[in-house]
């Protein structure tokens, strides 16, 4: 055993969560922490008088002690002019000296009084520590700075108290220390080779682990949880005329309209991809910017959307009432990760009415593609008369050798039920007879309940929660960390609109003025009741990470690493000009 360098414990700080106002919202957070005196007990979750508001992002065993140095308090105090930073400021349970982050490596065990530690991911990035010191741009400076701090897992549960020397009894696997691993995760300039050293500590949160695994693999649809989007680069900028071909009623209520990109020809689209559509009479007219999934992979130089009327919707009642063959929309590149992954894997393709559409691509996709995989598809409509594709996923799936399909009508028994067609809701009951494997891999696209209660029931099959991938027909669910009892509200406009640049946000349906005084299109956005999802705040954790679909934005301050390609950090930009963006 080797003494670490004279490390010592020089302070336990302990702290309950607590509601805390902030930014006209409240927050629950444990990030209060403050000194006590005496020996402490800490167990597998926590010191005793301590704990954590969000469980999401902060606490549970692989995070049950957070530690930060006494070398970092003095770069803060220097850096901010500060004298006021008394142990515990940063949120950390232990204040130590010496185990400084670019020496502490993850896996490193070290005893602390009758307890035994081990280092398991460097500080999670989040908004609170600034919201706390009263320094918002804390989080970027941390990882920028290179001094995040690290957290422990609890290996054998003991007694600690402030004077404690810390004990190294174990180096981890790899020697990475903790600012290198927060580095590769949230700096640019990362490498393969260190990528792949990483997921192979095991001492490694799993959080953690995911996402350098998601980074190596370049996987679209988890990358953002910690680091960031790995996208691909939309076709064209903005909008581009496009003139309608076609329109082919489905259903009584739902037409598909065939755009023709004039000129260039349709450039490809991911199966599962959709297009954004901006509507309007005349170039003067304010525009209604809806976006509509490609329900069929472009041939002959065109697309195919699908859309249902809804009698009070402005964009869906446009397109019915007024677009014919022969009329003009601008529409934007094809864009979005819902797609199908070449993957050879059996496939299930769940829908519930027009949530058709995306899976309908996918469907073309494996029967142009000669797949003889196990493919299900599984529809659910109110009856027939509302059997969106029935004749034209028939005869896809008679395409394809591996094909099973179940229909489920939940209003209308006017067909018998059979073995393919049944009366009711996929429920689990059901959906067990149709034997999926839990090596497959599902995309869900209908309305929120149904992508949700599907999701339980396959995971409850066997399925694990990373091969269900699915498509919502409008804005995201929010993340707010911590965020608690914010009034459920419609978009709206801000209370002082601006008189800036436009701003849409295309899944809310809300277009907007940037005003003067917001820092960031996350402000404006938060202004409007839009729902957000974010972190760090600081341009770090990529968490806001969202499609442009015109426009440009721009930077103040900049992020860390900029997001891939047509795609924008919401809490650190600003709009140039007229700025459309996928929120
Ligand atoms: C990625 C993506 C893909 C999509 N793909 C498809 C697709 O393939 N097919 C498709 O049909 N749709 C799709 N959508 C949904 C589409 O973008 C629109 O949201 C949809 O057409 C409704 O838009 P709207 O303008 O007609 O309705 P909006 O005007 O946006 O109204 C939305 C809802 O609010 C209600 N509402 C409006 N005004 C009032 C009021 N005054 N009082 C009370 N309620 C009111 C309406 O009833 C309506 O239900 C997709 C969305 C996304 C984000
Ligand atoms: S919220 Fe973390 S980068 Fe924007």
């Amino acid at each position: 055993m080797t003494r670490s360098a004279g490390a010592t414990l020089l302070s336990v700080n302990v702290g309950l969560p607590r509601r805390v106002a902030w930014n006209g919202t409240t927050v629950f957070t444990g990030i209060f922490k403050v000194p006590v005196p005496g020996p402490r007990k800490v167990r597998r979750l926590n010191i005793d008088g301590d704990g954590q508001g969000d469980l999401g992002g902060h606490g549970g065993e692989q995070r049950a002690v957070l530690v930060y140095q006494r070398d970092s308090y003095d770069h803060w105090a220097r850096h901010f002019g500060r004298d006021d930073l008394t142990p515990g400021s940063f949120g950390e349970n232990f204040t130590v000296d010496g185990l400084a982050d670019d020496e502490v490596c993850i896996g490193d065990r070290y005893r602390i009084g009758t307890a035994e530690f081990e280092v398991t991911q460097p500080r999670v990035t989040c908004f609170r520590v600034g919201m706390r010191l009263g320094e918002p741009q804390l989080p970027a400076l941390l990882v920028g700075h290179r001094r995040p701090g690290f957290y422990l897992r609890v290996i054998t549960e003991g007694e600690v108290g402030a004077g404690d020397p810390i004990v190294r009894t174990r180096t981890g696997r790899h020697r990475l220390t903790v600012a290198a691993t927060d580095a590769l995760l949230y700096l640019p300039g990362r490498d393969a080779d260190t990528l792949r050293k990483a997921v192979d500590i095991p001492a490694l949160s799993p959080g953690w682990q995911q996402s350098f695994r998601d980074l190596l693999t370049g996987d679209l649809s988890t990358a953002t949880t910690l680091g960031p989007t790995i996208g691909t680069e939309p076709a064209w900028d903005g909008f581009r005329a496009m003139t309608v071909a076609r329109v082919v009623r489905e259903t009584p209520t739902v037409s598909s309209f065939h755009l023709r990109a004039d000129g260039d020809g349709a450039e490809p689209a991911l199966p599962g991809q959709y297009l954004t559509l901006r509507l309007r009479d005349r170039a003067e007219d304010a525009a209604t910017i809806r976006s509509y999934s490609i329900s069929a992979q472009p041939s002959a130089g065109t697309y195919r959307i699908t859309v249902r009327r809804d009698e009070r919707g402005r964009g869906s009642r446009f397109l019915h009432d007024n677009v014919r063959a022969g009329s003009s929309v601008d529409v934007a590149a094809p864009r979005g990760e819902f797609v199908l992954r070449q993957s050879g894997e059996p496939v299930v393709l769940a829908s519930a009415g027009v949530g058709a559409t995306p899976l309908m691509a996918m469907l073309h996709e494996l029967a142009d593609g000669g797949s003889t995989g196990p493919v299900w598809w599984v529809h659910v409509a109110r009856g027939p008369e509302d059997h969106l594709f029935a004749a034209e996923a028939g005869d896809l799936l008679d395409r394809l050798p591996g094909a099973r399909r179940v229909t489920f009508y939940t209003r209308s028994t006017a067909v018998p039920a059979t073995g393919t067609t049944l009366h009711g809701r996929p429920d689990g009951e059901r959906l067990a007879l149709l034997g999926l494997p839990a090596t497959a891999r599902a995309y869900l696209c209908g309305p929120g309940s149904f992508v949700a209660d599907l999701t339980t029931t396959l995971v409850r099959l066997g399925l694990a929660p990373d091969r269900i991938h699915s498509e919502l027909f409008g804005a995201l669910a929010p993340i707010n960390p911590g965020v608690v009892d914010r009034p459920v509200e419609a978009p709206h406009q801000p209370a002082e609109p601006g008189t800036g640049p436009a701003v849409t946000f295309a899944r809310s349906g809300l277009t907007t003025r940037w005003r003067d005084g917001d820092r960031s299109l996350l402000d404006l956005a938060e202004a409007c009741a839009i729902p957000t999802r974010w972190s760090c705040r600081t341009g770090v954790c990529h968490t806001c990470a969202t499609p442009v679909i015109s426009g440009t934005p721009t930077y103040g301050p900049e992020p860390l690493e900029p997001p891939p390609p047509g795609q924008v950090l919401l809490c650190c930009a600003q709009p140039v000009d007229d700025l459309v963006v996928d929120a």
